[in-house]
């Protein structure tokens, strides 16, 4: 059992549990017009490198099956997302939205996409006439998913969008009103809450298997090639908010977050940023920060744009160790849980289910009412901490929080 019900409750309320979902359903007056956020558009790009266009179009669903509009034809829906709708029971790719017309062609052929489903950023707005949409899939650069949430709401349109959920905790207020403004669902497309080795690492915390938790540490990072603002939305500011802490560090957050179960109460952090390296001419290239939890855990979080890869998460406690490594990948995660001499590697399934697993569970939202796991609460909760580090980070001190993350003034 939980050892801080108190805490537990408050992590609980502070988005870390399917029940905060319910918050999203409230109902209310008609979607209130988009508001645009700060000087950054949607803006068609290339095909993505690796992209495989199936020459089979996908088979016909179920008569219940949701209908998604995917917005952003980047490398993660190409190549991860689109490709999995196929294993998701009742969910179809149904329209297309990019800046691309070429690209949109080209995957809607091969999606079987009619072309009146195909939409470009500025013809989106007519999406809330077409009946064979009911969700969108946002996988746009993430300064970009406040606005284009905003506007999927005023169509009337589900909305799964990716992570981080937003660049501030303002902007994800926003989207959450919205979507109650709209009585729609909001979903955060946290893969691994569906991924078997992080749902068998949470389900070990709760059943105790290290003991009472005393360290999570965490530790995403890689090397980015040579790149700047201009040509690359991950180093730029106004596109991807203060750099791999939104990004690839998001999953150290979360994983220290469901793992210890309980929110914490405190952050130092630290950031830096390597002089003259147009990489880093808007965002830092590091970040560490420190979580102490009431429980007297502590979690130790390290990421980095420019720093040799890992993707690494221990959890220690008084009676052993839970070491993931590769923790959150895509595929290839390992997991050991040790107990005194005891050593034994597990194996809870194939990771290659959490795209597909992550779908089928909002289509049963929408469809069953099911509550939301990853709703955007939890997103909310997400972005207050990422706050609370960047505070830390800039002043030198440590931020105390309130027990839904916001920071103690
Ligand atoms: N859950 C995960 O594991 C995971 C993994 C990777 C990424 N993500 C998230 O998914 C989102 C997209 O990431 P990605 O790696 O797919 O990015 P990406 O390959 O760069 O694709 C982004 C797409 O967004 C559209 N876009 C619209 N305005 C843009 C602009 N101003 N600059 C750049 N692109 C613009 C483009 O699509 P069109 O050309 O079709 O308009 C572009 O291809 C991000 O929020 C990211 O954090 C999540």
């Amino acid at each position: 059992m939980f050892e801080h019900d108190v805490t537990r409750r408050r992590f609980m309320e502070a988005g870390g549990g399917a029940a905060a979902a319910s918050l999203v359903m409230a109902t209310g007056a008609a979607a209130a017009p988009p508001q645009r956020s700060g000087g950054v558009q949607a803006i068609g790009q290339p095909m993505p490198t690796g992209v495989v266009l199936s020459k089979t179009r996908p088979a016909p669903k179920r008569a219940d099956s949701v209908g998604f509009a995917i917005i952003g034809l980047g490398g993660y829906a190409l190549n991860q997302m689109m490709p999995r709708f196929p294993q998701a029971e009742r969910a179809h790719v149904a329209a297309l939205v990019s800046g691309n017309p070429d690209k949109l062609r080209q995957v809607g052929d091969a999606y079987g996409v009619p072309p009146q489903s195909r939409y470009s950023y500025e013809t989106f707005a007519r999406i809330a006439s077409d009946r064979r949409v009911e969700a969108v899939y946002i996988t746009l650069p993430s300064g970009l998913h406040a606005d284009w949430t905003e506007r999927a709401f005023a169509a009337g349109k589900h909305v799964l969008c990716e992570k981080p959920m937003a660049l501030s905790s303002a902007e994800c207020e926003r989207m959450i009103s919205a979507g109650r403004r709209a009585n729609r669902k909001l979903m955060i497309a946290y893969r691994c809450h569906f991924e078997p080795y992080n749902m068998q690492a949470m389900a070990l915390m709760e059943q105790n298997a290290v003991g009472q938790l005393r360290l999570v540490r965490t530790e995403q990072s890689y090397r980015m090639p040579p790149t700047n603002p201009s040509e690359n939305w991950r180093v730029n500011r106004a596109l991807a908010g203060g750099g791999p802490l939104e990004d690839y560090g998001l999953y150290g957050l979360q994983a220290a977050l469901y793992l210890a179960r309980e929110m914490p109460e405190s952050i130092s952090a630290t950031g830096f940023r390597p002089a003259d390296d147009p990489r880093f001419s808007e965002i830092l290239a590091h970040v560490s920060a420190q979580l102490r939890f009431p429980s007297g855990a502590v979690a130790q979080l390290v990421t980095s744009y420019d720093s040799a890869g890992g993707n690494i998460v221990y959890a220690r406690g008084t009676a052993g160790s839970l070491i993931m490594d590769p923790a959150t990948g895509y595929a290839g995660n390992r997991m050991v849980l040790k107990s005194g001499r005891d050593q034994r590697e597990l194996t809870p399934g194939d990771s290659d289910v959490q795209f597909a697993r992550q779908l089928a569970h909002f289509a049963d939202a929408i469809r069953d009412d099911a509550q939301i796991r990853t709703p955007g609460e939890m997103g909310l909760r997400d972005l207050r901490l990422i706050e609370a580090i960047y505070a830390s980070a800039d002043t030198g001190r440590t931020v105390m929080l309130n027990p839904d993350g916001t920071m103690r003034s």
